[in-house]
């Protein structure tokens, strides 16, 4: 994995701004911290050799607190910028991930355990948070301080300096190799949780079938060992965070001690003087720290990073039938099935056999056959969610295949076998291809749909809530619900799955 992905600038472009902003503040950080390190050596210095009294500390006293709050006012701002980039990358990383997801449209999402999907949009995009407010700016730091630290130092002694440049790349050498280390589980880890909530959402959902066939406490069985299997995973993660961080440590101990040791032998011998020694001193843990932190955060953000990957997995599919030109207009063209065949991947059995036909303007037609024969399948190819696997749809003499998915589904108003209806008021349900409809369009919808009089009997008539997936209607009423949707949008092609 790389330090920054560079999908993630591509994706979410306010992470350019924070990368800026963040090199500016490390910029003042360090300048701080070696302001800082020249003050404290000036006031030992002072008071220790040349025996100076409290009125000739005062300015470099006064100036060190300056100095402090000065870095505290440097990581506030860090801090804010964290938080903001951070909440306006997930905001659009979501947006585009459901964008996408709308586009891809439902064959794809056919293919997708929702439960997956949603720990992704949610959980996972969440988990950027730390790679934000903490990674990031770190890395930040850990790009700019050592050089602005090595460069005070060397000219004030090149012996440390060289010391220091020795020891330095050790520090990402050995985070690279725990990298690699640990990549692999958090995948690992991140499979298990998506497979844990994924599991979790179907055993909710289907309680009730559970319950009355007597499984409901096995299933309880199986979500604990997915959850100890997630609970070992995340276990053996943090002790490998553990031990890298006391290697980072380690190391960068036993390089300032280095500087340390050889500083405090040329001050014993006379060859330096004690203002120099203590500047580098001070300076030299600075150069290291950074590079260390930025090794710790890393595993704070590593999950962060996991579910970026996936989410651009998603992102950097591409969406089948994008673009084309225009579709002609249905009123005037008819609909022809040409020898069409619809496989589902992985079955052997076409979904929809060999089917031809055609459909003049006006034309009303019941297609019949029993279940599984392929009569959903037909509408979702005249929808264009699946791709013929043979023949073609044509609309007029044009292949649906050339045209603007969209530009088609524009003329289409579709009632599909499962329709689903949103938590909102039954009038919201009804409006969606016409918001701007008004409340006696909605009504005489219900009405042709023969809706109206179970609508007009509740105690909010149209306004009334519906829960999620029209909870608090019938199966029956909910059907009617989504046929009073499909007259309101009044569109030339009407398709009805089973109404
Ligand atoms: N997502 C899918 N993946 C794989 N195979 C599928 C998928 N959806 C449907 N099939 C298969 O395609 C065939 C046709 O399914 P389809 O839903 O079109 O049948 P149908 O005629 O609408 O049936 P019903 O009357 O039960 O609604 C079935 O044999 C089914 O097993
Ligand atoms: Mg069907």
């Amino acid at each position: 994995m790389k330090p920054i992905d560079p999908r993630l600038l591509r994706y979410a472009r306010a992470t350019r701004f924070f990368l800026a902003a963040s090199v500016a503040l490390g910029l003042a950080g360090a300048g701080l911290v070696i302001a800082q390190a020249m003050l404290i050596a000036e006031i030992v210095v002072g008071a220790f050799q040349r025996g100076d009294g409290v009125t000739a500390l005062t300015p470099p006293l006064g100036l060190l607190a300056l100095v402090a709050v000065g870095r505290a006012v440097v990581s506030w701002l860090t801090e804010l910028a964290a938080h903001r980039a951070g909440a306006a990358v997930k905001s659009e990383l979501r947006l585009r991930l459901l964008e996408w997801a709308v586009r891809l449209g439902p064959s794809w999402l056919d293919s997708q355990r929702t439960g997956e999907l949603t720990t992704l949009a949610t959980r996972g995009i969440d988990a950027l948070d730390d790679y934000f407010a903490r990674y990031l700016p770190q890395l930040g730091l850990a790009v700019v301080v050592p050089v602005a630290v090595l460069a005070r130092i060397v000219t004030a002694d090149w012996i440390s300096a060289l010391i220091i440049v020795v020891t330095l790349p050790l520090i990402p050498l050995f985070m690279m190799l725990i990298g690699w280390a640990t990549q692999s589980r958090m995948d690992r880890q991140w499979r298990l949780l998506s497979r844990l909530s994924g599991h979790f959402l179907d055993v909710v959902a289907g309680l009730p079938t559970l319950k009355v066939f007597g499984r409901a406490k096995a299933q309880a069985a199986s979500i604990r060992a997915i959850t100890g299997d997630y609970r070992r995973a995340t276990l053996k993660t943090l002790r490998l965070a553990f031990l890298s961080s006391l290697a980072l440590e380690l190391l960068s101990t036993v390089s300032v001690a280095l500087v340390a040791v050889d500083i405090g032998m040329r001050l014993v011998h006379g060859e330096m003087d004690l203002f120099t020694g203590l500047v580098v001193l001070v300076l030299a843990p600075e150069a290291y720290l950074p590079l260390r932190q930025v090794g710790a955060q890393y595993h704070a953000a590593a999950e962060g990073l996991t579910a970026a990957d996936e989410v651009f997995a998603v992102l950097e599919r591409e969406p089948s039938g994008v673009g084309g030109s225009p579709a002609p207009d249905a009123r005037g063209a008819g609909l022809a099935l040409d020898g069409l065949v619809v496989r589902h991947p992985g079955r052997t059995e076409p979904s929809l056999a060999r089917t031809s036909c055609e459909i003049r303007p006006g034309e009303t037609v019941a297609v019949v056959g029993s279940s599984g024969a392929g009569k959903s399948t037909l509408l979702n190819a005249v929808l264009g969610f699946a791709a013929p696997h043979e023949g073609r749809v044509l609309i007029g003499d044009r292949d649906l295949a050339s045209l603007d998915p969209e530009s088609w589904r524009r003329q289409i108003a579709w009632v599909p076998q499962r329709p689903y209806l949103f938590a909102g008021t039954i009038a919201e349900n009804v409006r969606p291809a016409r918001p701007d409809a008004d409340d006696e369009a909605v009504r005489a919808a219900l009405r042709d749909a023969d809706a109206l009089r179970f609508v007009s009997a509740l105690p909010d008539g149209i306004e009334t809530r519906l829960g999620e997936m029209g909870a608090g209607l019938s199966a029956g009423q909910r059907q009617r619900i989504a046929l009073a949707r499909a007259f309101l949008a009044d569109r030339p092609v009407l398709l009805l799955d089973e109404p």
